[in-house]
């Protein structure tokens, strides 16, 4: 008698893909919402099964953060830096990070010497008469606060140098890096303990300050996240049938990738993004919130699967924008938006870089709110690409590449210079 065994199934179909962006961006949704339709039904479970098994991930997060809120807690996690310097981090913090994806390093940076860095910033861009000389935003994302701009423009001041290759800031990202698995199937992403140095800006809004605030958002990328080899192969446990295995702390395959070009883009790996308190913030004060449920990252990749998207829209993810999520898409989702806690200045805050994240509007600010925006973007083949331009970037004082094209700096002789590098910033632009 022949044993009995199942019916092989047949090979997943594969997904057509386009490592540079689409002509036609809705035939190409229509093409690639079709193929991944096809892909998750070929594992025998339907779209539907699969997005309830995230939906349900996600519920349970979601009321988990509703009850801590009742409880009057802290839904963001908090850390103190000495004990990250110490290696005293408790399993009980650590899970917690993991958990909600986001953290306040208290202390990273002494409070005086973060308000020196301020001032230094102030002293930097009036001493060149940048507000002389400003042009008005370069894009259209980040708007301005009355004559004088909100985000500056500036990448390269003595300021924003000395934190980024600080000992202080490399200890704290090879901390958060540690938190994504970084070697696998005999394949090392990333190097954990080497930073990239991605120059960012810096955001200064003063006192009395009215602003819209930005809506929910996200950064990692946009069409690029469905439509590429890289990233089909990142999110493969969404789109295979294997769900359950969806671990929003996996970089494989997300660190050699393409994306596409954007005026909101950002060509580098990030595990984490941040920024660093240079003054003293209110959490009812226009602060940074996110939706700290890192899983809801596979919630936003396989919603406009369901049949109540039409055929070319990816629930208004399009290229050149940034990847919204809203109450129109993601109700349950946004249910858990979660401010910061008052920070200090020297303090530092981060988020997962595929986190939804907002800033609260503001009316008449109580005090400054003051920020260096300095990510965790670990070495990798993607970041390494990008450092290229960045050190010509550095060497020439340019906007880097991810930038409008202002370069306010290039005539700046006080900006931070190649003989300033300690080894961490050598690394970190690739020639150490
Ligand atoms: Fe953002």
């Amino acid at each position: 008698m022949t044993p009995i065994t199942a019916p092989a199934r047949p090979a997943p179909p594969t997904l057509p893909h386009w490592e540079q962006t689409p002509g036609d961006l809705a035939a190409a949704i229509r093409e690639i919402k079709h193929a991944l339709r096809a892909r998750i039904e070929s594992s025998g479970r339907t779209v539907d099964e699969v997005f309830a098994v995230i939906s349900e991930r996600v519920r349970v997060k979601v009321t988990e953060i509703a009850e801590a809120k009742e409880r009057g807690e802290t839904v963001w996690p908090v850390i103190e830096y000495a004990d990250i310097e110490k290696g005293s981090v408790t399993p009980e913090e650590l899970t917690k990070l993991r958990s909600r994806g986001c953290l306040v390093v208290r202390g990273h940076f002494p409070r005086e010497q973060a308000l020196a860095w301020d001032q230094d910033i102030v002293e930097y861009v009036e001493g060149n008469q940048f507000f002389e000389n400003y042009r008005g935003p370069g894009d259209d994302f980040f708007g301005s606060v009355g004559s004088k701009p909100e985000i500056y423009p500036i990448y390269w001041s003595p300021a924003q140098m000395q934190a980024r290759q600080s000992d202080r800031m490399a200890r704290v990202q090879s901390f958060l890096n540690a938190q994504w698995i970084s070697e696998s199937g005999g394949v090392k992403w990333f190097d954990p303990d080497r930073d990239s140095l991605y120059p960012d800006r810096i955001r200064r809004r003063p006192e009395g300050a009215d602003s819209a605030g930005l809506g929910t958002h996200l950064d990692p990328g946009t069409l690029d996240l469905w439509m590429t080899t890289a990233y089909q192969n990142a999110f493969r446990h969404l789109f295979d049938g294997t769900v359950e295995e969806y671990d929003p702390w996996d970089a494989s395959f997300r660190t050699s990738g393409p994306q596409y070009p954007g005026s909101t883009m950002c060509s580098a790996f990030r595990t984490f993004q941040g920024w660093t308190a240079l003054s003293d913030m209110d959490h009812d004060q226009g602060v940074l919130h996110t939706v700290p449920i890192p899983e809801a990252m596979g919630y936003l990749m396989l919603r406009p699967l369901l049949d109540d998207v039409a055929d070319d829209d990816m629930c208004g993810v399009t290229v050149n924008q940034v990847f919204p999520a809203n109450e129109e898409w993601h109700p349950l989702l946004i249910q858990a938006l979660s401010g910061i806690p008052d920070v200090k200045a020297g303090d530092s805050v981060w988020w997962h870089a595929d986190m939804i994240h907002s800033v609260d509007p503001v009316v008449d600010q109580k005090g400054w709110g003051n920020v260096m925006y300095t990510p965790a973007a670990p070495w990798c083949p993607r970041n390494e690409t990008y450092s290229a331009s960045v050190l010509q970037a550095f060497q020439t004082g340019s906007s880097p590449s991810d930038f409008p094209e202002e370069h306010y700096e290039r005539s700046w002789t006080n900006r931070f210079h190649e003989a300033d590098l300690n080894d961490t910033g050598r690394r970190g632009l690739g020639i150490g």
